[in-house]
């Protein structure tokens, strides 16, 4: 950053910071005058159970249990996935919900149960019904996986939104995962998990809870089976949950509980079982295909808040290009604004930005913009203009449009819950577009309005439309990102259809996948926070988003070269593999760290690049079956007890186990390994799980391991593709699917599948086909072989 510009940045950061103060604390008074017009206080209430069973309709999928106080509804689903709603609530209408509700499997019938209870018996799940309304979800083998109590609502006895809790429990060896984004998992230990989006205000660390992205969906993983269980509401509430334990000697395993408790909105979930596969599976079909990022999304991305002007992103962009090392987006922050009001420019700092645009695009360099959903209160800007005339900002109970506070100041929400306003907003991108950005980095959408005290959002009592139906923002708060994403997406479809659109996002909600993928917000710097990262990207693949990635080297503050290079190694394993800090944060280009530090960060954007056929191949196999590119370790191995409490190492797709260094001064590190051979692809030396192993992990590299007979996609030095592949264990086979797709395009790449064995003293390589087995399309490299042994 040239001076000027610096000073100019830290001019209108300061400008902001202190004309802040009065003005958050009037916001704040505003927000809680219009909740006080527009929300009745919590009155008496009365507490509900649902009481006895009186008798059963039969339906497809299963049918309606009466009881006493409440109805049950329950379907199963063709494909296994259960569905269950109290007081009658069916599955839809969904935010979460891809498309049309699935279809009931007509051979699952609601049967009698002991003690006068029922049951629904399924392929891969019976359902019992206990005469008090207490759910069991079984495995067919009749092992009990989680025990609803039957449910306890509190309604307001003058009328009112009903709140509820429901008690669950699960196996004593069970572990929880999931609820969104949290950065103190990925195994969620006893806690209470707040369920309402949430900026914290500051950047944050492991203890900090919730945070931008949370969603009611639990992956559970016991012995018996892995089960995910979604409640498909919207509403605000906690869940609070306590791991079992093993009762030494006693007899009796005390068992895991959740308990969910929310503020309103339907009682209703979806259930499914099986392997953690299965379970993603279902998941995606039952909430939509995550998106497919253009290739050059899967590569390095360097963002900044505060670049402050178009020559200071070419001093970047040059830094990488002179030292060769990879670059594949550059991120505009509110900076690059006019006033930091969205879909705007600042003409003095970026006088040509799509020339800029085009420059970058010669190098192979996409531009993204930052896109906020706050509109600037100014009579004059475009985008405040035609949202006024066409009517698309929140408003009050008594009908006044809601101010917030945001960067630009004085602010209005679109209500993302309306259709024809998100297709208003998809219109918006077109002057992106133009300009030649490519990629929407979606911030600010929790959605957040700076308070001085209160909630830093909009007023509960703000009216949404929520798809005709009308409602507040108690329910409307969490999928406003959704909305949101789901406008820009469908809005970029429409101005440029041939291109797959890039958008990621801050906050989201079950179902966000379909659009995009998320980032981490505000890390803190710090080592707590590089633990954090990989927390937050494993918890968000389980819930189905599998592209995710933090700010490398955190938000805020200095990292120590050894913390940032420990952040960018990680980060070049993560699916978004972006460098980015705030305005006051120190810098983040590799090379100022030290000559040590970027020749290490080379290394790793090398070798990220070396495995972009990969990480494509991982992004089509996410958008067909729902498997997060980064994994548990428990993914392939869920009975083994000791990967459920393994949080330091992942999965990346089938064929790599990446074991970051997230502690300082470590140049060796424990990995535990699933089962089977595994290689140190450093030093090609094999291990065998499971169990546990010390490796290397010196500041060059973390430890990476491969699986014995995987089959993977790299780029060759030569730039074409080659198949890297480890050794079977002598006696075994291995495998391995490559989809080969540069670009960013609908066309629909084949996806090829390859296996490998043993010949006599060679490893052969060969490519699946119907018709039998054929060549390698591909320059193949055989890898982990015993010295001395022929390459193929
Ligand atoms: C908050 C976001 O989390 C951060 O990444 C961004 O730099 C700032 N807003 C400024 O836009």
């Amino acid at each position: 950053m040239d001076g000027r510009d610096l000073v100019r940045s830290m001019k209108s950061v300061s400008a902001l910071g202190t004309g802040h103060g009065l003005r958050t604390v009037r916001a704040a008074w505003r927000r809680k005058r219009v909740d006080a017009l527009g929300l009745a206080p919590r009155g008496a209430e009365r507490a509900r159970v649902p009481g006895h069973v009186q008798d059963v309709e039969p339906g497809p999928g299963g049918g309606l249990i009466r009881f006493a106080r409440s109805e049950l509804r329950i379907m199963v689903a063709v494909n296994g996935m259960v569905f269950w709603g109290w007081d009658g609530a069916g599955p839809e209408p969904s935010y979460a919900l891809a498309g049309a509700c699935p279809e009931p499997d007509p051979r699952a019938l609601l049967e009698p149960d002991k003690d006068g209870g029922w049951r629904v018996v399924a392929e891969r799940v019976t359902l019992v019904v206990s005469r008090h309304g207490a759910v069991e979800v079984q495995t067919p083998g009749g092992v009990t996986l989680r025990r609803e109590h039957p449910p306890r609502w509190w309604e307001p006895v003058g009328g009112g939104v009903a709140r509820w809790m429901q008690r669950s429990e699960v196996a004593a060896d069970a572990r929880f995962f999931g609820l969104g984004g949290r950065a103190s998992g990925p195994r969620l230990r006893a806690g209470t998990y707040r369920l309402w989006n949430t900026d914290p205000g500051r950047p944050f660390g492991p203890g900090d809870d919730p945070l931008y992205i949370t969603m009611p969906v639990q992956v559970v993983v016991a012995d018996a089976a892995t089960h995910l269980i979604f409640y498909d509401t919207s509403w605000d509430g906690s869940v609070k949950l306590s791991e079992g334990e093993e009762g030494a000697g006693s007899g009796h395993d005390l068992v895991g509980t959740s308990e969910l408790r929310m503020d309103g909105g339907p009682l209703r979930c979806w259930v499914m079982v099986g392997t953690p596969a299965r379970v993603l599976l279902s998941w995606a079909s039952l909430t939509g295909a995550p998106a497919l990022p253009p290739a050059w999304a899967l590569g390095h991305h360097h963002a900044r808040w505060g670049f402050g002007g178009e020559q200071e992103v070419r001093r970047i962009v040059a830094g990488y290009l002179e030292r060769g090392l990879p670059l594949d987006a550059v991120h505009l922050d509110i900076d690059h604004y006019d006033g930091q009001r969205v879909f705007t420019v600042d003409h003095a700092r970026f006088p040509k930005l799509s020339g800029l645009a085009e420059e970058l695009r010669r190098e192979g360099i996409h531009l993204v913009s930052i896109v906020d959903p706050a509109v600037a209160v100014e009579p004059g800007n475009a985008v405040y203009d035609s949202g006024s005339a066409e009517d698309v900002f929140v408003r009050d109970v008594p009908g006044q449009v809601v101010r917030g506070l945001v960067w630009p100041g004085e602010s209005v929400f679109p209500d993302f819950t309306r259709a024809r306003v998100r297709a208003w907003w998809g219109r918006q991108y077109e002057e992106r577009l133009a300009l030649g950005f490519s990629g929407f980095w979606h911030d600010m959408n929790e959605p957040t309005s700076f308070v001085a005290f209160g909630e830093s959002t909009l007023p509960r009592s703000a009216r949404h439309d929520l798809e005709e139906r009308g409602g507040d923002h108690r329910e409307a708060h969490n999928v406003y990102a959704l909305g949101m994403a789901r406008a820009a997406y469908e809005g970029l479809r429409e101005l440029c259809p041939e291109q797959r659109p890039f958008l990621f996002s801050r906050s989201g909600w079950a179902g966000m996948q379909r659009y995009g993928g998320a980032w981490s917000g505000d890390v803190a710097t710090g080592w707590p926070g590089l633990r954090a990262s990989l927390s937050l990207v494993m918890g968000l693949g389980l819930c189905g988003v599998p592209y995710s990635g933090p700010d490398v080297g955190g938000f805020d503050g200095d990292p120590s070269p050894e913390l940032y290079l420990r952040w960018f190694q990680l980060g070049a394993y993560l699916p978004l593999f972006r460098t980015h800090a705030s305005i006051r944060a120190g810098r983040r280009e590799p090379w100022e760290f030290g000559p040590e530090a970027l020749a290490h960060a080379r290394e790793a954007l090398v070798e990220r690049r070396r495995l972009l056929p990969y990480f494509v191949t991982l992004a089509h196999l996410a958008r067909r079956t729902g498997a997060p590119y980064v994994r548990p370790l428990w993914w392939g191995a869920p009975e083994d007890r000791a990967l459920r409490d393994c949080e330091d190492a992942f999965l990346l797709g089938d064929a790599l186990l990446v074991a970051p260094v997230l502690d300082p001064g470590v140049d060796r590190r424990v990995v535990q390994l699933p089962r089977g051979r595994w290689y140190d692809t450093a030093t090609e030396k094999a291990y065998e799980g499971p169990g546990r192993v010390l490796v290397d992990a010196p500041l060059a590299r973390v430890p990476v391991l491969a699986r014995a007979g995987a089959v993977l996609p790299v780029r060759g030095k030569d730039g074409d593709m080659e198949l890297e592949v480890w050794a079977p264990a002598r006696g075994r086979t291995g495998s391995g699917l490559v989809v080969s797709d540069g670009g960013a395009g609908w066309d629909e790449p084949e996806i090829e599948r390859y296996v490998t064995r043993w010949q006599g003293p060679r490893v052969v390589v060969e490519r699946e086909r119907e018709d039998g087995p054929a060549e390698p399309s591909h320059r193949v490299r055989v890898r982990g072989l015993p010295e001395g042994l022929p390459q193929t």
